[in-house]
């Protein structure tokens, strides 16, 4: 077994054993993949001050995450299609999560069912909803997250249409994976992923196949979507989605300072500053410089969490240090999860919480409460001059 010390060395293991299909779609932005690209780049700009002679003794990442305690300010996004990464991906990578005491987020295009992870884990879970046309179907989903004794609702505000894929498109991307030469030749170079799959029977979107109306998994993910996505999803109905919800609602895709402040007056407990991890509005400015103007604007009336763009534990520490309360993993913890399953989750986690930890001692603090601009370099021009 190689040693595993960045999340890079997952990634690697996880390109090696899992279908092109899959991989593609993990690995993708949307058409230029510009923002994706600058998701990560743009962290590189931001510097960490080095102080020393500091007692690094009783350190903490410890934190909340609307009100619930997580072990470091991560939690695991919600990732589409995570049970075709691995089979039962979604119950590996909760009981990872579980384990660590970090939150796992759910997804409503998730392979494994509500019912089917809250069978197979012990803590309460989070759920993220995607807003389908099918209204009887979307307040049977609250109520059945509700019976899970889901503890947090995610709700995606930046996908009612996806941002074309160019891989998923030529790859036909679907699940159960379709099956054509070129498909079939590369799966089965993939033994473990096979084994693994011919040992589940979870293989199409468990949420919604034989829940929603007129939704079958025929047809490619894009065009799947487009059929059953609500396109008229808009302010006021996701207050009413708030309303039916009387737990923490955290609202995600927020990238704009106007859009942070319609979350807060429709009653959002959290925003996730977010562009999808690239994957929607290619040419939007990556989540981490539109972050400091959306924390001026309403850091002090909502808890504002960040996704985009993270894939070490120095990369929570600068998102935590400009403000945010806390991030979200998504390829960060598919890499391990393609890689060893739900070992490979929890090197993840392990691996991000000692680049935070050792990052955060190095920077003089002892608790990750107390992280602030004062970490930080950032350059003067970070957030850039647009007219
Ligand atoms: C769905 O959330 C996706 O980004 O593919």
């Amino acid at each position: 077994m190689p040693v595993i010390t960045n999340i890079d060395d997952l990634k690697r293991i996880y390109k090696r054993r899992t279908p092109k299909m899959f991989y593609d779609y993990a690995e993708s932005g949307s058409w230029s993949e510009q923002t994706f690209r600058e998701n990560t780049t743009d962290f590189e700009l931001i510097r960490l001050r080095q102080r020393v002679a500091v007692d690094m003794t009783g350190r903490s990442t410890a934190t909340t995450m609307v009100g619930q305690e997580v072990a470091m300010p991560v939690a695991l996004a919600p990732v589409g299609l995570t049970g075709m990464q691995c089979a039962d991906g979604e119950i590996k990578a909760a009981r990872a999560a579980e384990r660590f005491g970090v939150p796992f987020t759910l997804s409503t295009m998730s392979i494994c069912s509500i019912e089917d992870v809250a069978a197979n884990t012990d803590k309460p879970f989070w759920f993220q909803v995607y807003t389908l046309k099918d209204d009887d179907f979307m307040r049977r989903l609250f109520a059945r997250a509700k019976d899970a004794n889901c503890s947090a609702l995610v709700i995606t505000a930046d996908l009612q249409i996806m941002g074309q894929r160019h891989k998923d498109v030529k790859n036909g991307l679907s699940a159960p994976p379709k099956l054509t030469p070129a498909s079939v030749a590369n799966m089965m170079t993939k033994v473990r992923w096979g084994l693994g799959m011919l040992g589940t029977r979870r293989h199409t979107f468990g949420n919604v196949v034989g829940h929603a109306k007129g939704v079958d998994a025929t047809g490619s993910l894009s065009e799947w979507t487009s059929k059953a996505f609500d396109h008229a999803l808009d302010w006021d109905r996701i207050r009413e989605l708030r309303s039916w919800w009387d737990g923490p609602v955290i609202l995600k895709g927020i990238l704009d300072v106007e859009d942070a402040k319609r979350a807060v007056d429709v009653g959002a407990d959290a925003i996730v500053v977010s562009n999808h991890g690239g994957r929607q509005q290619d040419g939007a400015l990556s989540a981490i410089r539109m972050l400091p103007s959306i924390l001026e604007a309403v850091g002090d009336k909502v808890e504002v969490h960040f996704d985009s763009g993270i894939r070490s534990g120095q990369d929570v520490l600068k998102a935590v240090a400009m403000g945010a309360k806390s991030t979200y993993i998504g390829r960060a913890f598919v890499y391990g999860l393609g890689a060893m399953g739900e070992a490979g989750v929890t090197r993840a986690l392990e691996v991000i919480h000692k680049e935070l930890d050792t990052a955060m001692a190095l920077s003089g603090e002892r608790d990750v409460r107390n992280l602030g601009r004062h970490n930080l370099l950032i350059p003067a021009d970070f957030e850039g001059n647009w007219a």
